[in-house]
C-alpha cells in the first residue's frame, strides 16, 4: 500500500437495496452496533430515504454512520416523488449513492442527469457516492475503461476542484453485482488505476483525497485480497450487507 493509500481511510459502505423494514432494520442494527468494532474503517448503511428517521434515532452517537441510496437533481419544487438532497440533510444524511447501475438500467439515468444529483448532494453538504460500471457485454468488448471514465467525467465536469476532492467513487461491474461473480483483485484494481489517473488529470489533490470503492459481490471470503490492492479503498457491498454476521465480517477484513 503506498502512502497516499495509507491516508485514505477505508469506507465499508452497506446498500441495503429495497430491502428491510422497521422491525427488520432494527434487528439488524442492533446486532451491528452489539460487535464491539475494532475496526479503524468507516462504516456505512445506505437505507431507502423512509428509514432515514429510524437511523438517525438508532445511529446517532455511534461509530455507524447512515446514508441514502438516491436523491433528486433539484432542490425542491413540482418534482412528485422525488427527495431533495435537502430533505435528506434534515436527517443528518453523510452519503447518497447516485448512479448506482439499477438506477441507471431501470430508471434510464443518465452521466449529466448522476453529475447533477453529485452536484446538487454535495451543495446539502452531502457526500455522492458516485458508481460507475461497465456491462458483461461492454468489457467483453474491450471497453471497460471507456466506459467507467465517460461516466466519471461527466461527474467531473459539473465540479469544481474543491467539490471533487469530496466525493467517493464506488466502482461496480454491473455483471458482479448480485451475481455472485467478483472481479478478481487484479481486474478491479486495473480499472481503479484508471479511475484515478482521470481524477489526478484533474487534480493531483482529489486524486490522492478521492476514496474509490469496489462494489460487486464482495463477500466475507474476498473482501480481504480486494482491499489489500492499493487503489481500493473500500467497498459497496450490497447482500452481504443484509446480515450482520457477513456484514462484520468484511469490516474486520478491514
Ligand atoms: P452486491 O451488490 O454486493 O449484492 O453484489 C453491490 C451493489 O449493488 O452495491
Amino acid at each position: 500500500m503506498n502512502l497516499m493509500a495509507q491516508q485514505r481511510r477505508t469506507l465499508i459502505a452497506g446498500n441495503w437495496k429495497m430491502n428491510g423494514q422497521l422491525t427488520a432494520n432494527s434487528a439488524l442494527l442492533g446486532d451491528l452496533l452489539a460487535t464491539p468494532l475494532e475496526s479503524t474503517c468507516e462504516i456505512l448503511v445506505c437505507v431507502p430515504s423512509v428509514y432515514l428517521a429510524q437511523c438517525e434515532a438508532l445511529l446517532q452517537r455511534t461509530p455507524i454512520a447512515y446514508g441514502a441510496q438516491d436523491v433528486s437533481a433539484h432542490q425542491s419544487g413540482a418534482y412528485t416523488g422525488e427527495v431533495s438532497p435537502a430533505m435528506l440533510a434534515d436527517f443528518s444524511c453523510k452519503y447518497v449513492i447516485v448512479g448506482h447501475s439499477e438506477r441507471r438500467a431501470y430508471h434510464h439515468e443518465s452521466d449529466e442527469l448522476v453529475a447533477q444529483k453529485a452536484l446538487q448532494a454535495l451543495r446539502s453538504s452531502i457526500c455522492p457516492i458516485v458508481c460507475v460500471g461497465e456491462t458483461l457485454e461492454q468489457r467483453e468488448a474491450g471497453r471497460t475503461n471507456e466506459i467507467v471514465v465517460t461516466q466519471l467525467r461527466a461527474v467531473m465536469d459539473v465540479l469544481d476542484d474543491g467539490a471533487l476532492a469530496r466525493i467517493v467513487v464506488a466502482y461496480e461491474p454491473v455483471w458482479a453485482i448480485g451475481t455472485g461473480k467478483t472481479a478478481t483483485p487484479e481486474m478491479a484494481q486495473e480499472v481503479h488505476a484508471v479511475l484515478r489517473a482521470t481524477l489526478a488529470e484533474r487534480s493531483e489533490f482529489a486524486a490522492d483525497k478521492v476514496r474509490i470503492l469496489y462494489g460487486g459481490s464482495m463477500k466475507p471470503d474476498n473482501a480481504k485480497e480486494l482491499l489489500e490492492m492499493p487503489d481500493i479503498d473500500g467497498g459497496l457491498i450490497g447482500g452481504a450487507s443484509l446480515k450482520a454476521v457477513d456484514f462484520l465480517a468484511i469490516v474486520a477484513a478491514a
